[in-house]
């Protein structure tokens, strides 16, 4: 009988693999931290223009660290892409609309690593103010920072590039590539 892959068991995603959530559990942690760390925005500010750097400069401070080192790992792997640097340092904008707690970050990571349908349910759509709400801001992120990006005039592909940095890449997408970069940086970062 073959040997089972724990992996396989219990990830859903070829992307979500388990040691990719205990790092994602670890750079909760680094968030935590960031909270009582100096964060050095400059890289930022020389690269957006002034109007797409507002978008940046609104997200929390775990957020922006974790999108530098995001934008810093493309860079050193020569990744030169103006729209891909861009949707680096934007890509997590959407979590700007409340304040999320460090908890509930990683229970986002637990459950859509190990129980993808109970996430769903807790995720769904809710009010501002409700408990709900900061899980249904983490699960729409992805669309609502494309609709902030598009609005100050980011370019197209920018806009698609942070609208799919969650979903599962597609290897028949022109923009596979970029996709898959920002994903792995985004992972690991
Ligand atoms: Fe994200
Ligand atoms: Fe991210």
């Amino acid at each position: 009988m073959p040997s089972l892959n724990p992996v396989t068991l219990i990830s859903s995603s070829p992307h979500r693999p388990v040691s990719s959530v205990s790092h994602r559990l670890r750079q909760g942690v680094t968030g935590m931290l960031a909270m009582f760390q100096h964060v050095d925005d400059s890289p930022a500010k020389a690269f957006l223009d002034p109007e797409t750097y507002t978008l940046y400069a609104n997200m929390s401070k775990a957020d922006r660290a974790h999108s530098l080192r995001v934008y810093q790992r493309l860079l050193a792997q020569g990744h030169d892409d103006t729209d891909l640097l861009t949707a680096a340092l934007l890509h997590d904008n959407g979590k700007s609309a409340t304040h999320l707690r460090v908890w509930q970050r990683s229970l986002k990571v637990l459950l859509k690593g190990l129980s993808p349908q109970r996430w769903q349910v807790l995720s769904r759509s809710a009010e501002p103010g409700t408990w709900r709400y900061p899980f249904y801001i983490l699960q729409t992120h992805p669309l609502r920072g494309s609709h902030f990006a598009e609005q100050v005039g980011c370019s197209e592909r920018t806009v698609w590039l942070i609208c799919q940095h969650e979903n599962d890449p597609d290897p028949a997408c022109a923009n596979h590539a970029l996709l898959q970069a920002l994903q792995d940086a985004d992972a690991v970062s």
